[in-house]
């Protein structure tokens, strides 16, 4: 059922679900008093800088580091060939690619790492990255996947044996048949063909580690920008034949991930083999640009996409053919099952039979990644498709888009929704979620504007995406990372004097767990939210869990906090039993207090329930109120909405403003709403940067542009449009609070509806589409060449 708001059961003062609590950790951040990693001053600590390949591909002939070596201050330089001696060159990536540590061949991107310098001081450890004299033998550079999977191109990854293409996988998914016969059926069949171009999450904290191995003792300490603590711990093991219980992961404050915080980068392995031979910690933090040109990007996918139609405006079946430009290894941070990640989440919010998306992956000469940059797993790519594509169609046969979209969107009742890719959505209302902005936007009005504009010289355009999200990974059996099932943990200890204590095996990095998980124990126990601390990112102090990317920890850490709740309410009850000389069936419980019923002045708080767990527990049970649960969530959560944008289109200039944008999301039982308005704000700044300028290009050499934030563009508050939200409510069945993530939406719904509307002014001229971003020049020459032609 869907409502328009979530009533809160908790009185403000205990804080449950869908009370607008204030950040708890935004005290310590505002007074610039968060503790990052690059605050981490240890004792003895060397610093190490990083040299770098200025080619995009080319045979390493010799390295010299004699001169760097000599500079005063330095006190080792490591190479590729060194770390080869521990077997330590090459690692593992998520994507169970292999990727260089340090270059021993040849480099394959530029900005790649190919020695490191470890000093006293950082200033000396960067002049004598400066030193190192490397000659190459140049390499054509490959900087398109098309050129890659060309016959003649040079093989990026000569050091793989069975390798003898630059095509680094294939995929599909769908039934291929189903979908020729819907097409050869088709009344219409429309087609789009795009770019959604490479980009960086660019957190405002670059990458970095203080790595602290003891060689007496041989416990490794590393002090990490990790989005997951705990399967980087595992990765480590595996990589450096570290044994596990000796390492601890400590992720202190993180200023921003946005999936840029998911791989482990050669930075982390080079400062940790620097520190366990030299005997003293090593800290390593990247500059913007080494971030910008270096670590995990996001998207470039090259989308083409088909939808067959029937006389009445029905949609009959999807075709999407895509392929990915994978740079030089292969590093998505995604589901091991799933080569293109979730992209086929592309079939959308829409109801049809049948769907085949087929996908490849190419090498090319640019840094590796992939990341889920504020979305699932290759989510946003895949809603850009459709959404796109659901647009262009209406305008193709005649209708109006929102009206083709009611017309074909899965029906309330039809959930649980199985779709031709195989995802079975949880639960959905998107025509209310539709009509809710249609309604705030002034729909009817706008398009009535369109006209007279059109008549005064004026271009106005509406642009609409109503997108589905797919979040919270796993179920363990389909969704893993390198093997590691995608379950996630939570512990509470409630203490003796009803205080407690939650330790999860999440990250957060910005997203407010430290408020919202404590609302979720608030909820359930009735113990005031400000009396639950909130504990991540401690290898040894919290139980192990997969990570905070893609939205997964409100559905999966989120689960668990609830049902370790549950269990300790009901070990309470027990105990309220025993206090209260009751049966136990007949109490009655309210958030925080436990009641005889029909007798409510005899009664026990949480609080005395908490101090009789061990000081007066029931003779037959053992003391304590404390546990943990592993959660393993039984399918992913799918979170929606109807976003729309109005623009004024200068015809002069192909310059284009935001006059309104509406959001309305719905992802079921929102725990804080103001922490969930502010994801949604992010998420649309976000997706307004892509959609207007943000991205990261390259020249035929191979040089990246984009390498700082002169050249690649983050929007200010400046240029960022006012946002106005909406909600609807529609509960997650199978989560135990009803929610579903959240964190990812706003990114993966928004640039859809910011290109739509652009194109939705220029339509008339013949302008189908324009590659993101949308900038005004592109804009004027798509005008030019729709009105030469
Ligand atoms: O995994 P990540 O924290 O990035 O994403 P999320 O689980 O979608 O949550 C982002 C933030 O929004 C967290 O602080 C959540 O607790 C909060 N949230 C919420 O208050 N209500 C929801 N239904 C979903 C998320």
């Amino acid at each position: 059922m869907t409502t328009t708001a979530h009533q809160p059961r908790t009185t403000p003062e205990i804080g449950g679900l869908g009370h607008s609590r204030r950040r708890v950790e935004d005290a310590r951040f505002i007074e610039g008093r968060g503790n990052y990693v690059d605050d981490i001053e240890l004792p003895g600590m060397l610093h190490m800088a990083i040299h770098r390949s200025p080619i995009a591909h080319g045979r390493i002939l010799s390295i010299d580091t004699s001169e760097a070596e000599a500079l005063e201050g330095v006190l080792a330089v490591v190479t590729g060939e060194l770390l080869a001696q521990y077997n330590l060159a090459w690692m593992p990536t998520l994507s169970g690619d292999s990727q260089a540590v340090l270059a021993t061949d040849k480099v394959r991107f530029q900005g790649q790492e190919v020695a490191a310098v470890i000093a006293t001081d950082r200033y000396i450890a960067e002049d004598a990255a400066e030193l190192i004299q490397v000659e190459y033998e140049d390499l054509e550079a490959i900087v398109t996947p098309q050129r890659a999977l060309d016959e003649d191109a040079p093989l990026i990854r000569d050091d793989k044996e069975d390798q003898d293409s630059n095509l680094c996988y294939t995929w599909e998914s769908g039934d291929k048949a189903a979908v020729e016969a819907a097409f050869s059926d088709a009344a219409t069949v429309v087609s789009l063909e795009t770019f959604y171009p490479r980009s960086h999450p660019a957190p405002l904290e670059t990458c970095g580690i203080v790595a602290d191995v003891d060689s007496a003792t041989g416990q490794a300490t590393l002090y990490m920008t990790s989005q997951a603590p705990h399967a980087h711990r595992t990765v480590f093991a595996l990589v450096a034949g570290l044994p596990e219980q000796n390492i601890r992961i400590v992720s202190p404050d993180i200023g921003g991930g946005f999936g840029n915080k998911v791989p482990v980068y050669p930075g982390y392995v080079v400062a940790t083999a620097a520190s366990l031979v030299i005997g003293k910690p090593v800290k390593w933090v990247e500059s913007r640009t080494e971030n910008l040109i270096s670590t995990g990007f996001a998207r470039d996918y090259y989308m083409r996409g088909e939808l067959a139609i029937d006389g009445d405006g029905r949609i009959l079946a999807l075709k999407v053919d895509m392929l990915s430009d994978q740079g030089a290894f292969f590093a998505d941070a995604q589901p091991t099952k799933f080569k293109a990640g979730l992209f086929h989440i592309v079939t959308g919010s829409y109801d049809y039979p049948a769907a085949y998306v087929s996908t490849r992956g190419a090498y090319t000469n640019k840094a590796p990644g992939g990341v889920a940059y504020r979305c699932s797993f290759r989510v946003t790519e895949a809603s850009y498709l459709i959404e796109r594509l659901v647009q262009n169609a209406a305008y193709e046969i005649g209708m109006d888009p929102a009206e083709f979209r009611a017309k074909n969107f899965i029906k309330p009742e039809q959930f649980p929704y199985a779709t031709p890719t195989g995802f079975v959505y949880d639960s959905g209302d998107y025509e209310k979620a539709m009509r809710l902005a249609m309604d705030m936007v002034g729909y009817d009005e706008v398009e009535k504007e369109k006209e007279e504009a059109r008549q005064e010289g004026r271009l106005v355009g509406i642009g609409m995406a109503s997108f589905t999200e797919v979040v919270g990974a796993g179920h363990g059996e389909d969704y893993d990372i390198l093997g590691l099932k995608m379950f996630d943990s939570a512990e509470l200890r409630v203490h003796p004097t009803g205080k407690a204590i939650l330790k999860l095996g999440v990250r957060s990095q910005g997203q407010g767990h430290e408020t919202t998980f404590a609302q979720i124990v608030a909820e359930e126990l009735g113990i005031p939210a400000s009396d639950v601390k909130v504990v991540e990112g401690d290898t040894d102090n919290t139980p192990y869990g997969l990570g905070t990317y893609a939205s997964r920890s409100t559905p999966v850490a989120g689960a668990a906090t609830a049902m370790i709740s549950r269990k300790l309410r009901d070990k309470a009850k027990k105990i309220a039993a025993h206090l209260l000389e009751a049966s136990e069936d007949d109490l009655e419980w309210e958030p925080g207090k436990f009641s005889v019923a029909g007798d409510p002045g005899s009664s026990v708080t949480i609080q005395d329930v908490a101090f009789a767990a061990y000081t007066n527990p029931p003779p037959d049970m053992e003391a304590g109120l404390e546990g943990v649960n592993y959660y393993d969530p039984p399918n992913m959560t799918y979170p929606f909405g109807t976003y729309i944008v109005v623009v004024d289109l200068d015809p002069g200039s192909g310059q284009w403003k935001v006059r309104r944008m509406v959001a309305v999301d719905d992802c079921g039982v929102r725990i804080n709403p103001m922490v969930v308005e502010g994801q949604i704000h992010g998420g649309l700044a976000e997706g307004y940067a892509m959609s207007s300028m943000q991205y990261i290009t390259f020249d035929d050499l191979g040089n990246c542009i984009g390498a700082n934030f002169s050249d690649y563009l983050i929007p200010t508050a400046w240029e960022t449009p006012r946002f106005e939200l909406g909600e609807t409510v529609t509960p997650s069945p199978h989560h135990p609070i009803g929610a579903k993530g959240v964190g990812e939406s706003a990114t993966v719904g928004s640039p859809a509806a910011f290109v739509n509307a652009v194109i939705d002014a220029l339509w008339h001229l013949g302008v189908k589409n324009i590659d993101m971003p949308v900038s005004s020049d592109r804009v004027w020459a798509a005008m030019e060449e729709a009105t030469s032609g």
